[in-house]
This record gives C-alpha cells, sequence and structure tokens, in this order.
C-alpha cells in the first residue's frame, strides 16, 4: 500500500495510508487530516489548496487550466501549491509529502 505524509502549519507529520486511484483530499479526509474541500472534488473552490513538497512536485501530472485557474485564487499560493482534489495517488506518488497551508491571509508571517 502507497503512503503518503501530510505536514500541519505546525511540522507535526502524520504519515498515512494512500491507496491508488484515491485523490489526496479523499485520503486527507479518510485519516482526518484538516484540509477542507468545500466543494468536494469538483474544481469550484480552493480549500483543498495544498503546497507539495519541492522534491516531488516535479514528478507530479502537471495541472489542468481549470486547476490553474482555481489555484490562482488561494490563500498563501506558492510555487508548488496544487489542489488536493486534482492529485489521484498512484504507485509512483508513493511517499508523497503534502503540506497544509495556514489558512488565513497572514500565511507567511514568521512569528
Ligand atoms: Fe474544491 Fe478541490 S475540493 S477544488
Amino acid at each position: 500500500m502507497p503512503k503518503m505524509t501530510f505536514v500541519e502549519p505546525n511540522g507535526t507529520r502524520h504519515e498515512v495510508e494512500a491507496p491508488e486511484g484515491l485523490s489526496v483530499l479523499e485520503i486527507a479526509h479518510r485519516n482526518k487530516i484538516n484540509l477542507e474541500g468545500a466543494c468536494e472534488g469538483s474544481l469550484a473552490c480552493s480549500t483543498c489548496h495544498v503546497v507539495i513538497d519541492a522534491a516531488w512536485f516535479d514528478r507530479l501530472p502537471a495541472a489542468a487550466d481549470d486547476e490553474e485557474d482555481m489555484l490562482d485564487l488561494a490563500f498563501g499560493l506558492t510555487q508548488t501549491s496544487r489542489l488536493a482534489c486534482q492529485l489521484i495517488m498512484t504507485p509512483q506518488l508513493d511517499g508523497l509529502v503534502a503540506h497544509l497551508p495556514a489558512a488565513t491571509r497572514n500565511m507567511g508571517v514568521d512569528k
């Protein structure tokens, strides 16, 4: 079974089982990870925004235009941001690391 890791804004890591064919959003919800996903994966929100670990970003399939458009609305957009509902787990993504953005406009302001 592939695994992936979610990293909370405070640095807490959760390694979880990541069944092939499920989206990263579905995997988060199965494991009670605090990732919203208000539109349930229909690309009508940006609340499933995650920041992919830089080492993994290039291994992901490129984002479709619709995903890019929605990402533009996400808070705290980064170079390696993606929408979790659009990332489908495959064996190649075993070990994927996704950071949960702090969902506020203050993201990026150091404490
Ligand atoms: Fe709404 Fe991903 S859950 S775009």
